[in-house]
C-alpha cells in the first residue's frame, strides 16, 4: 500500500494524499491582482490530483512583492480576485492554501526571466525596500533597504494579520506564513541581515521576536480549526549549519507552542554565496531531524518530484507531506502519474470524473 497516497489530517482538514503543490510565484499579476492565468494554473494543478495546492507568495503590502508581477492581498479587491481560484481548487477535490509574504530587501526585483535582479534606481516600476537593517543582500540584489523602525515593524505585523483575515474571508483553508528564503521574516532571524541593537536584533531570542510575534498575532485571527503552517529556512549552508540548526529547532519548538501546526522545512537564502548540496531529496534528513527534535509534522521541497523518492520519504517518516514543485509545472497531473507508477489501485480516483472516467476505462 502506498504511503504517499494515504490521507493526511491536520486540524479539521484532511488531504486526500501526501502530495502538495508548494507555493510558486507566477509573476503574472497586474498591480497585485490574480487573474485568468492564476485561475487556469491553480485549477490545473488541483485537477491533477495533489492533496494540497498552496497559492504563491502573496504580498501583505505593496512593498512586500518580490516583483511588480507578484500577487498581493493588501486590500479586499485583491482578496476577492482569489475567489475563483479557491473555488476551482476545492471543486477538484484539493485543499486551497495560500502563502502570505513580505519580501523585505529582496523586493523590487525584475521577474526571473527578465533579469531576476533589482529594478534599477530611477525606474518608476521599482520602490524603496525595507528590512531589519540597512544591509543589501548583494549579488544581483544590491539595493540597500531602509532599516525598519518600530512603527514599520508593527505595521507589517498588522499587514500579516489583515492578510490572514482576508485569506479566510475568501475561503482559503490552509495558511502558510513565508518566513523563509531571505525574505523579511527570515532576514530578521539571520544575523547576516539583522544587525539591530534593539529588542529585534542581537541575541537569538531577539532575532526570533518578529517571527514569533507575527505568528501569535496571526494565530489569534486564523481559525483554530484550520491549519496554520510556516515555511522557514532552518539553515543557510554557510559553514555554521549545526549552530543555525540548533537555533532554528529551538525556534520551531516555540512556533509549535504558539500554535503553528506544521513546518515546511526549507533554506535561509540570506546570503548569495553559499554551497548548497543540491541533489534528490537532500533536504529529507534535515526535515526529519526537525520533525523529530521539534516534535512537529513537516513538509519539504527541493528534489522530491520522483514518485519513488516521494513514496520513500513518507514511508521512512522523513516527511508528512511532500512538496512537488517544478515537476508539477512540467506535468500538472503529476499525482496521477505517481499513482500509476506506484501501482495505486484505481489511480484515476485522484482526478475529477471528466478525466477519471476515461482513464479508468481504457
Ligand atoms: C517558479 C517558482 C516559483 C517559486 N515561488 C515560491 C514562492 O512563492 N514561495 C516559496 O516559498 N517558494 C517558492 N519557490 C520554491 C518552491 O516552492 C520549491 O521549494 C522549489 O521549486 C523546489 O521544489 P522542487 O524541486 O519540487 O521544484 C518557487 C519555485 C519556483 C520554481
Amino acid at each position: 500500500m502506498s504511503a504517499l497516497f494515504q490521507p493526511f489530517s491536520l486540524k479539521e482538514i484532511t488531504l486526500r494524499n501526501r502530495i502538495a503543490v508548494p507555493p510558486m510565484c507566477q509573476y503574472m499579476a497586474v498591480d497585485g491582482q490574480a487573474n485568468d492565468w492564476h485561475l487556469s494554473h491553480y485549477a490545473g494543478m488541483a485537477r491533477g490530483g495533489a492533496g494540497l495546492v498552496i497559492v504563491e507568495a502573496t504580498a501583505v503590502a505593496p512593498e512586500g512583492r518580490i516583483t511588480p508581477g507578484c500577487t498581493g492581498i493588501w486590500n479586499d479587491d485583491l482578496a476577492q480576485a482569489f475567489v475563483p481560484v479557491v473555488k476551482a481548487i476545492k471543486a477538484a477535490g484539493s485543499v486551497p492554501g495560500i502563502q502570505i509574504a513580505h519580501a523585505g530587501r529582496k523586493a523590487s526585483a525584475n521577474r526571473p526571466w527578465e533579469g531576476d535582479d533589482h529594478i534599477v534606481e530611477g525606474d518608476a516600476r521599482g520602490w524603496q525596500t525595507i528590512a531589519p537593517s540597512a544591509i543589501a543582500f548583494g549579488g544581483g540584489l544590491p539595493k540597500v533597504p531602509r532599516a525598519m523602525d518600530l512603527d514599520d515593524i508593527a505595521r507589517v505585523q498588522q499587514n500579516f494579520v489583515d492578510a490572514a483575515v482576508r485569506a479566510r474571508e475568501v475561503g482559503f483553508e490552509w495558511l502558510e506564513l513565508h518566513f523563509a528564503h531571505g525574505y523579511l521574516a527570515q532576514s530578521f532571524f539571520s544575523a547576516h541581515s539583522n544587525q539591530r541593537d534593539d529588542i529585534y536584533g542581537g541575541s537569538v531570542e531577539n532575532r526570533s521576536r518578529f517571527l514569533l510575534e507575527t505568528l501569535k498575532a496571526v494565530r489569534a485571527v486564523w481559525p483554530e480549526h484550520l491549519p496554520l503552517t510556516i515555511r522557514f529556512g532552518v539553515l543557510e549552508f554557510d559553514g555554521r549549519d549545526e549552530q543555525t540548526l540548533l537555533e532554528s529547532i529551538g525556534l520551531v519548538r516555540q512556533f509549535k507552542e504558539a500554535g503553528m501546526d506544521m513546518l515546511s522545512v526549507s533554506m535561509g537564502f540570506t546570503i548569495p554565496d553559499v554551497s548548497i548540496p543540491w541533489g534528490p531529496a537532500f533536504m529529507g534528513p534535515i526535515a526529519e531531524r526537525v520533525r523529530r527534535e521539534a516534535g512537529v509534522p513537516v513538509s519539504s521541497a527541493w528534489g522530491f518530484g520522483t514518485p519513488a523518492i516521494a513514496e520513500r520519504v513518507v514511508k521512512e517518516e522523513q516527511l508528512d507531506v511532500v512538496m512537488v514543485g517544478k515537476a508539477h509545472l512540467a506535468n500538472p497531473h503529476w499525482a496521477y502519474f505517481a499513482a500509476k507508477e506506484l501501482g495505486v489501485e484505481r489511480a484515476s480516483w485522484v482526478m475529477p470524473a471528466p478525466y477519471a472516467h476515461w482513464l479508468e476505462r481504457y
